[in-house]
């Protein structure tokens, strides 16, 4: 079994912080995104992975290098232009040869990992299983029509879906996927989609079988979508301090602080993720804030957000919540008069002020 995992796409919908960097290095709770996807791949006993990138994007390898942290083999492949999930199947053929792989979207974060899908592929000995989640906004997504427990058809992001059951972006496939693939014509949108190959099998009467998650699942398209997977991975961390607390400072539940904090007349409440090198003072970080390294948070207070590394709060009077902040962003209280807002913002940036 090989693990194919995407990196490729524009992330249009996470601009501006798509604009410098590959979402699919966006930190959730500390932890690059694609990290979750090796992370589940090599739990499930995988030991070849390949990873679709866009043309010239080194950042992922930079990122990954050649997987030995993961304790897997990792082969890069270009793709020329974001032509859909059905191309990105089709340029994999000779990484993935004859043998059976999972496909997995990289932007997609789960609980559990994925090695239980992977026995329900081998157990099913089907020529492909889906994992299906029941959402409220099936128009997002792949939807399944189920009849029977037997899976009948699959539209890409249906007006009208016929059930609430989205198809997630964890497909386990033998080698027919390839024959589905070459056989697909692009869509009106112009790429060849992953539904259309497996509506293909259907038809020509391959078995598709399909699982249903039980726990949470998340496809981290928009910035809301993030917060909400950083919501879900905090929920289950567990206790870890490695830098001391000032004794003016309260601590209360789970809590991860990285090694060289400074957490001084502070009041943290978890779950909550502080990175290495990061000074808290006089502030307050609220649950579901992930703070990245070499950050600080001086007279302000936060929650529910992410912070990349490198940024820093200082003397904000307004609590902030559900942010999202590259690296090295920088929010301050004006000091000198008259005092006004000062922005510099980058393409496609958004302030929310009172
Ligand atoms: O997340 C589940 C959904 O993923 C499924 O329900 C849909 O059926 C499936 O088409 C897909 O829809 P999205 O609109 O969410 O796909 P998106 O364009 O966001 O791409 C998903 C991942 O694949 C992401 O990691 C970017 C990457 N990608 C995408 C395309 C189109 C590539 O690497 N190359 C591509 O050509």
């Amino acid at each position: 079994m090989k693990a194919l995992i995407t990196a490729g796409g524009d992330g249009t919908r996470l601009r501006p912080i798509t604009h410098t960097q590959n979402k699919h290095l966006i930190p959730i709770a500390n932890k690059l995104m694609l990290a979750y996807a090796l992370d589940y791949a090599s739990d499930a006993g995988i030991i070849e992975a390949g990873i679709i990138i866009n043309s010239g994007d080194t950042s992922i390898a930079e990122a990954f290098g050649n997987g030995d942290s993961f304790g897997m083999k990792i082969e890069y492949i270009e793709q020329s232009a974001p032509l859909g999930l059905g191309h990105v199947v089709k340029i994999a053929e000779p990484f993935i040869g004859s043998d059976p792989f999972v496909f997995y979207l990289g932007d997609n974060i789960l609980v559990g990992g994925i090695k239980k899908f992977i026995d329900d592929f081998i157990g099913h000995g089907s020529n492909c299983h889906l994992v299906l989640s029941q959402v409220p906004d099936p128009n997002r997504f792949g939807v399944a029509d189920v009849q029977d427990g037997k899976i009948i058809g699959i539209e890409e992001k249906p007006d009208h879906p016929k059930s609430d059951l989205a198809v997630t972006g964890i497909y386990v496939y033998d080698s027919h996927i390839f024959e589905a693939v070459n056989n697909i014509k692009p869509s009106a949108r112009g790429e060849l989609e992953i539904s259309d190959a497996h509506q293909y099998l259907l038809e020509k009467g391959y078995s598709v079988s399909y699982s249903e998650i039980t726990g949470w699942w998340k496809d981290t398209g928009k910035p809301s979508d993030l917060l909400e997977a950083n919501r879900l991975v905090l929920d289950n961390i567990k206790d870890e301090r490695k830098s001391k607390i000032d004794s003016a400072s309260t601590v209360s539940g789970r809590v991860v602080i990285g090694s060289g904090a400074k957490i001084i007349n502070s009041n943290i409440r978890g779950p909550v993720i502080i990175g290495e090198n990061v000074t808290i003072e006089g502030a307050y970080v609220g649950p579901y804030s992930a703070i990245g390294d070499g950050c600080a948070i001086i007279n302000s207070e936060i929650e529910y957000s992410i912070l990349m590394n490198d940024c820093s709060i200082s003397n904000i009077s307004r609590r902030i919540e559900a942010s999202l902040l590259g690296s090295d962003v920088e929010l301050l209280r004006s000091k000198s008069k008259p005092v006004t807002h000062r922005f510099i913002l980058g393409d496609q940036s958004r302030v929310e002020i009172d």
